[in-house]
């Protein structure tokens, strides 16, 4: 499908619309949510340069557990509040942490991750999890990849039709 796209080459503009364009494509509300997870976490993989780590953390109520991802097994449960990912899901905000090691309580699933961004992902008022996305380089993530990746998450958060991820 997208396999041949080098998106590592493009200058940014033609990265963010490459991306969402693929992603618009590459996603569909008939899939099951897992699928959508899945294969949008893929697609980020694939297309962001500089990262070891992309995947979500679902909201099941009382904390956040980890979902569909790629990179290197992670931490499974996370607490509302607790680290990047529990920060970014209470605030419902985007978090960019430049350097992880001056972010108190950051949770150190890969120690090899020194830079993260973490996006909300709201569906229908409710918090349905995040998408979170580390990088072993210090200040990987700049504003211009927050705006990017906020109007990705708005795509894959309007594919989720459904609460339960295996439907
Ligand atoms: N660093 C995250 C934990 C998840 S792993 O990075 C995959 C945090 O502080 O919430």
């Amino acid at each position: 499908m997208f396999e041949d796209k080098n998106y590592h080459s493009l200058p940014p503009e033609e990265f963010w619309s490459a991306l969402t364009n693929d992603m618009e494509h590459l996603l569909s509300s008939e899939d099951a949510t897992i699928t959508t997870l899945a294969n949008s976490a893929a697609l980020l993989w694939q297309a962001l340069d500089q990262i070891n780590w992309v995947g979500y953390y679902l909201y099941d109520g009382d904390r956040l557990a980890l979902g569909p991802f790629n990179g290197k097994p992670a931490c499974t449960t996370i607490p509302l509040g607790s680290g990047v990912c529990g920060t970014a899901a209470i605030k419902k905000e985007v978090v960019v942490v430049d350097d992880v090691l001056s972010f108190p309580g950051h949770i150190a699933c890969d120690a090899a991750s020194r830079s993260e961004i973490v996006l909300p992902i709201i569906i229908g008022n409710e918090l349905f999890g995040v998408l979170d996305i580390d990088s072993p380089v210090v200040s990987r993530f700049q504003p211009g990849d927050a705006s990017g990746l906020t109007r990705i998450v708005e795509i894959i958060a309007s594919k989720i039709v459904r609460p339960n991820v295996l439907l």
